[in-house]
């Protein structure tokens, strides 16, 4: 591995699919990057299995053992500095983060949520777009704030929603969405292309609509 290969550190609670799409491309060179830590606050989450079987290190870090949110968040954040990580990447990573977390890495941290954001931050992304009705739904990497899913959106996929879509069936086809264009935010960060600016998103040395790049459909 070249001394001039980025570093990952990426942050789950569950399953990991987000964290398999980028161990698939991090092996197949589309992501010019190495992770090299992965933290869960479950000692269940399947995504642990995904990292030991590619043969990178694991670190649980259970937030029931803390007393308080700060303290989670001190403890985890010393964790991730201790990897000196490029960047640092919420993959259904399920806790509220403090500001003081958020500080820690700012320019450095980002997240993928399951909607079109600003539409739908917070939970039952699917479900709530379902029932609004709406034609399309999608997924947000953006860069991670103080604000719940309020940062800086960088690149946005949608897919169509249709009759029988059920909040299970679309985050299925919403997640292969989430394979594509995670890692490839995630390129650009490491690139030096995109940063966090005080008033948004910029790539290229372009701010971003708030809505940020929408990725090609059928890509
Ligand atoms: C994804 O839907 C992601 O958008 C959200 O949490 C889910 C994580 O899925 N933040 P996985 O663990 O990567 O499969």
């Amino acid at each position: 591995m070249s001394t001039a290969e980025k570093r990952l550190v990426v942050l789950i609670s569950g399953s990991g699919s987000n964290l398999q799409a980028f161990i698939d491309q991090c092996a197949n060179g589309t992501l010019n990057a190495r992770i090299v830590k992965v933290l869960s606050n479950k000692v269940d989450a399947f995504g642990l299995t995904r990292a030991a079987n590619a043969g990178i290190d694991t670190c649980v870090i259970d937030h029931t053992q803390f007393e308080s949110r700060a303290a989670f968040d001190a403890a985890m954040g010393d964790a991730i500095e201790t990897c000196q990580p490029d960047a640092v990447i919420l993959a259904g990573f399920m806790r509220i983060l403090t500001p003081e977390f958020v500080s820690r890495f700012h320019g450095r941290l980002l997240n993928i949520h399951p909607s079109l954001l600003p539409k739908y931050p917070g939970l039952h992304t699917h479900q709530r777009a379902i029932d609004a009705g709406d034609r399309y739904a999608g997924a947000s990497v953006h860069f991670v704030t103080a604000e719940l899913d309020g940062g800086p959106v960088v690149l946005q996929a949608q897919v169509a929603i249709s009759g029988d879509d059920t909040a299970a069936s679309l985050a299925e086809k919403i997640l292969i969405k989430e394979h594509i264009i995670y890692p490839r935010a995630t390129q650009w960060l490491l690139e030096g292309r995109l940063a966090l600016h005080e008033d948004g998103a910029y790539l290229d040395k372009q701010k971003l609509e708030q809505s940020g790049i929408l990725l090609e459909h059928d890509h």
